[in-house]
């Protein structure tokens, strides 16, 4: 090979090394921003003494990313996941939905579409309708949406093809809990929301219940966003932010995520 041509291959090679970096850094950055808070204040007046129940939150929530919420209570947890969800109003600060749309400035009614249409929740008291079956509680959840999902594949994913057709008072705590978890993923939400999703459940229905969030992020890429005292639970989380006093104060990127009957239960 002649001078010439090896000029050249190293400029092509350090051209390819380049490049490859390039992909690298870009594939870290590529992770999508799906709900970014800008400087969020939640102030609650107690007579004339202000309490920031959210002091200032700066927070990026990534596409298709299980973050846990941990902290102490009081600490503004459910504020925090409260403000996110757009149930509650933030005194001051943005909050960016896919860089684009500030929901934080929404009008009480168009707030509520945004919900109905984006988001998914699951609530300690499941909410379940008792005078109709899995199924057909299943079936409310997905008309709140648009999407057209297939209501028996997610009654699989989240293991009650047996009990399809039994009633609520027929089924089990973690059972119900999960029913409505497939209520909430009925409609293909972008992002779903559990405040102590776990929190009324022993340790057997409680892991059974988290596999069934981790099976829906993996099989959708739905973003979970998961509040809870129970630190194990931060175990299976691809970050771990902790609050105290209404701010983030700690936030813990997991390397390895632990299989949710694997996690040590607090
Ligand atoms: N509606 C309200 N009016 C006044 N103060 C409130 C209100 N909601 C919450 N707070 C206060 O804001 C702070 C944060 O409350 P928050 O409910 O977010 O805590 P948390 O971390 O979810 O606690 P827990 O773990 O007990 O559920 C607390 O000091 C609380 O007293
Ligand atoms: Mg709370």
């Amino acid at each position: 090979m002649n001078n010439k041509n090896n000029k050249a291959n190293n400029i092509l090679n350090n051209k390819t090394s380049k490049q490859s970096k390039d992909k690298k850094e870009n594939k870290k950055e590529n992770k999508k921003v799906i709900l970014q808070l800008n400087n969020v204040y939640k102030t609650y007046y107690l007579g004339q003494v202000p309490n920031n129940a959210l002091d200032g939150v700066n927070l990026e929530i990534y596409e298709g990313e299980i973050l846990v919420i941990l902290g102490p209570s009081g600490s503004g947890k459910t504020t925090l996941l409260n403000v996110l969800s757009g149930l509650d109003r933030p005194t001051s600060g943005d909050i960016i939905y896919i860089k684009k749309y500030n929901i934080a400035k929404y009008s009480e009614a168009k707030i509520t579409k945004f919900r109905k249409e984006h988001l998914g929740f699951i609530f300690q008291t499941y909410n379940l309708l008792e005078h109709l079956n899995v199924k057909e509680n299943i079936i409310v959840g997905q008309k709140l949406g648009k999407s057209k999902v297939d209501i028996d594949e997610i009654i699989n994913v989240v293991g009650l093809s047996q009990h399809k057709k039994k009633y609520m008072h027929e089924l089990s705590g973690g059972e119900q809990q999960r029913v409505s978890i497939a209520r909430a993923i009925a409609k293909r939400p972008d992002i779903m929301f559990a405040d102590e999703p776990t929190g009324a459940l022993d340790e057997k229905t409680g892991k059974k219940v988290l596999k069934t969030l981790v099976d829906i992020n993996k099989k959708y890429n739905t973003t979970m966003i998961i509040v809870t005292h129970n630190p194990g639970i931060a175990e299976l989380a691809d970050r771990v932010i902790h609050v105290n006093s209404g701010k983030i104060d700690k936030l813990i990127i997991n390397d390895i995520k632990v299989d949710p009957k694997d996690i040590t239960w607090g």
